[in-house]
């Protein structure tokens, strides 16, 4: 069978897409795949290339704008390419994480107040800290990767926080901050036999202010830990509203949701419809902690892709 690795794409999460992508490929050729070619969609030739391929199915291992959010779903339909993942329309609600929030409140998945802000819009911070508190985070609605991500703590930082997030994205989110730990809950399989997978903990350290890039890629045993150290019924729970937000968006395949278990139980940050295969990620992290290897899940999402 031949499979086209889609890798790279047009945002900033590309160079981690370029690893999620190599790991892909190599753990597809492991489990037997003839040919495992990397494709980047942002290169000139992509169209000719994945046309005259001959592929039986693209994987698509990209991160961000263009690739997570719906455009290369609509284009592999349009090439009638069977693709690992969910399909566009789930894709563009899980990369925008304003609109997801409003599908997550609708299933009944606790959220963290906050509110959207558009391009160009008036915004008065201190109207903002009276209703949020003064411990906020600002994001960029539609990134991945904490690209953009700045915690704040003071009505006066709260505009150039704002200013950066837009750099990324043409909506913000301004989210009161939560107290807890951080956890990580893959998802796997198809409508009928979708199962959480071991839960990952994420143990900050001490000199970052949250989980950002410069822990998000480097190989640490202290930064990730499997299973989280939760109890028996929140762990549980866990599991079952990352399942939950997985159908409430409408995702197929895999993804793996974010959240923060506060006194309260867990508050769903996000889930990443393509979550990253870099071989410091936590996705495959979880897979490898279940028993089962990397390159099995991977050619069951392109069995998935294909059936
Ligand atoms: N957006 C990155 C790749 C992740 O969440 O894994
Ligand atoms: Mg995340």
């Amino acid at each position: 069978m031949r499979i086209a690795v889609l890798a790279g794409g047009m945002s900033s999460e590309r160079e981690i897409s370029f690893s999620s992508g190599k790991n892909a490929a190599a753990a597809l050729r492991e489990a037997g795949f003839g040919t495992v070619d990397l494709l980047d969609p942002a290169d000139k030739g992509f169209l000719d290339d994945i046309r005259a391929g001959g592929y039986d199915a693209a994987f698509i291992a990209l991160h961000g704008a263009g690739g997570e959010d719906g455009m290369i779903q609509h284009l592999m339909e349009y090439l009638d390419m069977p693709y690992t993942g969910s399909d566009a329309l789930a894709s563009a609600c899980g990369v925008d994480k304003d609109l997801s929030k409003a599908l997550y409140e609708r299933a009944g998945i606790p959220v963290a107040d906050g509110v959207a802000i558009r391009r160009g819009e008036k915004i008065d911070p201190d109207a903002i800290v009276a209703s949020l508190g003064h411990d906020l985070f600002v994001k960029p609605a539609i990134n991945g990767s904490s690209y953009g991500v700045t915690k704040v703590s003071d009505a006066q930082e709260l505009p150039k926080a704002i200013e950066r997030a837009f750099e990324y994205s043409s909506k913000v989110l301004v989210e009161s901050c939560l107290t807890g730990t951080e956890i990580t809950v893959g998802v796997f399989g198809d409508d009928d036999s979708l199962r959480a997978l071991p839960i990952v903990e994420i143990c900050c350290p001490d000199e970052v202010d949250f989980y950002d890039l410069s822990v998000k890629y480097v190989v640490s045993d202290s930064i990730h830990r499997i299973p989280a150290r939760l109890p028996e019924d929140v762990y549980a729970q866990a599991q079952e509203l990352a399942c939950r937000a997985h159908r409430a968006l409408g995702c197929f395949g895999f993804s793996r949701t974010d959240f923060i278990v506060t006194k309260d139980g867990p508050v769903i940050l996000e889930t990443n419809t393509i979550p990253g295969m870099t071989e410091t990620s936590l996705f495959p992290d979880e897979v490898r902690h279940e028993g089962r290897a990397f390159s099995d899940v991977c050619a069951e999402l392109v069995d998935m892709a294909i059936a």
